[in-house]
């Protein structure tokens, strides 16, 4: 993207950002149309919870959710797992129609190899990180990843708010994926607003997860605040 500030040419980054809704804010009972409708309005992700009630409190849903619902749309699957164990799992999901396949570092028996069997599987492998787990630890992973995700609250619930502390964590991980893997996409996820969005992006993040934000009222117009902020 190329942007002329006073007669000179600025090369902007050539980072795309990317709106993915997260549908554990969404209405369960008419999920399908609320997909459609997040699409339309210009979604290109749809981000999907999956909780086993050990890694995370909470307890979501699985494969025959995502299954039901990849008949419902081409979108970009992004399936965020809070899950202990995930190895014993990525297959199960992209077979389900996962495209991008994200697992926490936290969890993972051994994340170089997990990385490996997720692109063996053809889909894009992201890491996750919680609040507490400093950024300098994905280090040696990010030169494999497509996707780091910085999480900005504690994982577990939508709904929460935004960990001030979160913005100088994306910063670092920009700066360091600068360093090791420019192509790297960073993503954040928990209490993203319209009014907290300009900041996160200015760190340096790129794909926008959104579960209240989208859900919470008139999705097409929320999508199109967020989106316009791009
Ligand atoms: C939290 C989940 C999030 C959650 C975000 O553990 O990983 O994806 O759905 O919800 P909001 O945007 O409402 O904070
Ligand atoms: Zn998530």
């Amino acid at each position: 993207m190329k942007s002329f500030v006073k007669g000179m040419v600025i090369q902007m980054s050539e980072r795309k950002n990317i709106l993915s809704p997260s549908i554990l804010a969404a209405d369960f009972a008419v999920l399908g149309e609320q997909i459609k409708e997040a699409a339309a309005a210009g979604a290109e992700y749809l981000h999907i919870d999956v909780m086993d009630g050990v890694f995370v409190p909470s307890i979501s849903f699985g494969m025959p959710v995502v299954r039901t619902i990849r008949k419902t749309t081409n979108m970009v699957f992004d399936v965020h797992l809070m899950i202990v164990g995930p190895e014993r799992y990525v297959k199960e999901f992209a077979q389900c129609g996962a495209d991008s396949i994200t697992f926490h570092l936290e969890a993972a028996e051994d994340a170089e190899d997990l990385i490996g069997q997720i692109h063996s599987l053809g889909c894009k492998a992201g890491m996750s990180i919680k609040p507490q787990t400093p950024v300098e630890a994905v280090r040696k992973y990010l030169k494999n990843l497509d996707m780091l995700l910085v999480m900005t609250v504690e994982p577990g619930f939508g709904g929460q708010k935004y960990i001030p502390e979160s913005t100088e964590r994306i910063r670092q991980a920009r700066q360091m994926a600068q360093e090791l893997n420019p192509r790297l996409d960073i993503q954040v996820d928990g209490g993203i607003t319209k009014e907290n969005l300009r900041m996160v992006l200015d760190a340096g993040a790129n794909v926008i997860v959104a579960g209240s934000a989208v859900f919470k009222g008139n999705i097409t117009q929320n999508i199109h605040d967020l989106t316009a902020q791009f």
